[in-house]
């Protein structure tokens, strides 16, 4: 059985992990309105993960007899600037996800949950994965910069991504 701090404080991951999703797909609207649908399948690819996310955290609380508490989802932002623009907000928001899945580990380090933390490893790893990802497009934005071709490309590129099931 889980401690009801730690229940609590996965509960609300569940929340922001959907949150996650919900401004991805946000995302994905506005990328997919100024014309990169390639960026928007990206975007949308990576709700997709975000949902995976929430579903894993769900399945384990359960997996532990913890109750789930699902709470609103607060609404998302719907209009941007660029692209830049959004995967600058990604990278950030990505950043910040990585300290909330590590003050889960510090939580269930605290109370000596072992099974919690052998658990939380994977998105310890995830999110070494997340950040490097987006900072990877950011990376190539700014080197295309105001380059139609090279948005063109770039766009055809990430427009390949597909949602792998996490296991
Ligand atoms: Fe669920 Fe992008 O971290």
């Amino acid at each position: 059985m889980i401690s009801s701090k730690l229940q609590d404080a996965i509960n609300e991951q569940i929340n922001k992990e959907l949150y996650s999703e919900y401004l991805y797909f946000s995302m994905a609207a506005y990328l997919e309105r100024i014309g990169l649908p390639g960026f928007s399948i990206f975007m949308r690819v990576q709700a997709q993960e975000e949902h995976a996310h929430a579903v894993k955290f769900y399945d384990y609380l359960l997996e532990r007899q913890g109750k789930i508490v699902l709470k609103a989802i607060d609404a998302p932002e719907v209009d941007f600037e660029s692209p830049q623009e959004i995967f600058e907000k990604t990278y950030e928001h990505e950043q910040y996800v990585t300290g909330l899945i590590n003050n889960l580990m510090t939580i269930s380090i605290k109370e000596n949950d072992y099974a919690a933390q052998s658990f939380l490893k994977w998105f310890i790893d995830e999110q070494v994965e997340e950040e490097a990802s987006m900072d990877k497009v950011l990376a190539q934005l700014k080197l295309v910069s105001d380059d139609g071709k090279g948005m063109y490309l770039l766009d055809k590129e990430l427009g390949t991504r597909v949602f792998t099931p996490p296991v």
